[in-house]
């Protein structure tokens, strides 16, 4: 059984900005480079059949290229109790429809429907310690932070593997957009 999440990639020079706010600190976790990703949809275990059922919906999703702003920052789940520090993503149309139409997909092949609400973001940090100080600081020094804009062309089934330094990423399929 894989652990299986479906993503948008963040292109280098998004990921060069983002990296700018990475500064070594005690207690937190920064995100590897290559790691840095934007999550559509988090599918948790899945078996070998539902995973090709799946791969199979995810084939057929029809949807456009779209623009992609990532800017901001903000901690889940919430600045009392400080775990992921992250950079939002602007809500456009574009990417709702894309994240929707994953949606659809994903329950069409048999899995449960997603009922948190679509709160997209691409994850900096974990953050072990509670320095809420250090992270007031960060939200007020970023909080017009932006790291540009970008086409979203495509988007990608991943696996996650857990191991002790941290979960490790490996992308299973791209999907191109393309209707
Ligand atoms: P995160 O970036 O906010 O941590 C792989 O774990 C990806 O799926 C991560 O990007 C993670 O979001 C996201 N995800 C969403 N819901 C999750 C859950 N319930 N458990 C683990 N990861 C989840």
């Amino acid at each position: 059984m894989a652990r299986l999440f479906v993503a948008l990639d963040v292109p280098r020079p998004v990921r060069r900005k983002l990296l700018g706010l990475m500064r070594p600190r005690p207690g937190v976790r920064w995100v590897r480079e290559e790691q840095l990703h934007l999550t559509l949809r988090f599918l948790g275990h899945v078996e070998e059949a539902m995973e090709r059922a799946v791969r199979e919906r995810l084939d057929a999703v029809q949807a456009a290229p779209f623009s992609l702003r990532l800017g901001g920052t903000g901690v889940f789940p919430g600045p009392a109790r400080p775990r992921v520090l992250w950079v939002g993503a602007h809500a456009e149309a574009g990417l709702l429809s894309l994240q929707q139409a994953v949606e659809a997909a994903v329950v069409d092949a048999g899995l449960p429907p997603e009922n948190r609400p679509f709160h997209p973001h691409v994850t900096l940090a974990r953050l072990q310690r509670p320095d809420t100080a250090w992270i007031r600081a960060f939200l007020r020094d970023h909080v017009d932070f932006e790291a540009g804009s970008f086409t979203v062309g495509h988007f990608a089934l991943y696996a996650s593997t857990l191991r002790p330094a941290g979960a490790v990423y490996e992308r299973l399929a791209d999907f191109p957009l393309n209707a």
